[in-house]
């Protein structure tokens, strides 16, 4: 079915309310945007619309890619720091969101709490998308599906590896990844393992789509044959306090020359950037010839665009026409 069909005025926060035809859909989307992008085919699906944007931490990918998607969907973009708004003063959210949806089409959202984001989207009257929150990183999650799905030609079957902090990006594959078949594993130090009602979620769907899930502190045990090694950041942002404790605690779980080769030998290393050369990867794996990092990056632009798309469109979006 359509993604504005299925999405149309909703929220992207996570991923556990979605089925996997709706990111599907998302996923169909993405391509025929992005096949318009790279042809100059027009698809400015959101003229006259505005996508306002609050920062409460710092981004390269998500500020630029959001903007400059917006822009070539014939719509604007509102840089909206919580600084320099009345957020960073102390104004609630729920008032926040009241306000700012009487001026914009909808509105996408970094922050810390994830149930701060869900306190916004509920008093809001416009979509939110979440840009990255504590607990998930669902748009990260979905360019990563979709460079993967452009390597392999197909989803169900493979067996992704994360390794390092159980966090926001190992918990959105956890949603996400189930859903399509996609064997997920995620190797961690005690203490780090990722939440256990997200793993608990995770198995329910990997029972419907005969995936596996494993939770485990070896980190070989989590490579060994998988078709992707993924990690992130061992300090996320939030989390600094903690950097020089966190050096020591993940020393173990480097992704590097030694780790991969327990990997399938066509393995993809995949990472979700802002990366550190000799902490989480050795610049070895990362610059190496399965690194497929700045795919990952660049199809945050053609993802981002779907989910505007798709969420915002006032009409039947471009190529859906006859469904
Ligand atoms: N991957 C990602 O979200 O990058 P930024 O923090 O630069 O937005
Ligand atoms: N886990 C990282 C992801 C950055 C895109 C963080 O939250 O800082």
């Amino acid at each position: 079915m359509a993604a504005h069909r299925l999405w149309h005025g909703r929220d992207l926060l996570d991923y556990s309310d979605a089925t996997v035809e709706d990111v599907e859909a998302l996923l169909k989307l993405s391509v025929l945007l992005k096949e318009a992008q790279k042809s100059g085919f027009p698809h400015a699906l959101l003229k006259g619309q505005t996508l306002g944007m609050i920062f409460e931490k710092a981004s390269t990918r998500t500020r630029m890619s959001f903007e400059v998607g917006m822009l070539q969907l014939g719509g604007h973009a509102l840089f909206l720091s919580s600084s320099a708004t009345q957020i960073g003063r102390g104004e609630p959210l729920s008032d926040t969101a009241q306000v700012m949806s009487r001026y914009v089409d909808a509105l996408m959202v970094r922050t810390f709490a994830h149930t701060d984001l869900e306190l916004l989207a509920n008093s809001a009257s416009v979509p939110v998308i979440n840009g990255l929150t504590n607990e998930h990183h669902p748009c990260q999650v979905l360019a990563d599906i979709l460079t993967l799905l452009e390597y392999k030609g197909t989803l169900k079957g493979l067996t992704v590896a994360f390794v390092g902090d159980g966090n926001n990006m190992a918990h959105s594959w956890l949603q996400l990844a189930p859903k399509f078949g996609i064997n997920i594993r995620v190797a961690a130090p005690p203490g780090y393992l990722p939440d256990n009602d997200i793993v608990e979620f995770a198995k329910k769907d990997a029972v419907s789509q005969r995936a596996q899930i494993l939770v485990t502190t070896d980190a070989v045990r989590a490579v060994k044959g998988a078709d992707v090694v993924y990690t992130d950041v061992w300090t996320s942002m939030g989390d600094e306090e903690e950097a020089e404790f966190r050096q020591h605690i993940f020393a173990n779980y480097q992704v590097n020359e030694e780790l991969v080769s327990h990997a399938h030998p066509d393995y993809l290393f995949m990472h979700c950037l802002p990366a550190h050369r000799g902490e989480e990867v050795t610049a070895g794996v990362i610059d190496g010839e399965h690194s497929v990092i700045f795919d990952e990056a660049e199809n945050r632009l053609h993802v981002q665009k779907a989910v505007l798309a798709a969420t915002m469109s006032k009409t039947q979006v471009f190529g859906e026409e006859s469904e």
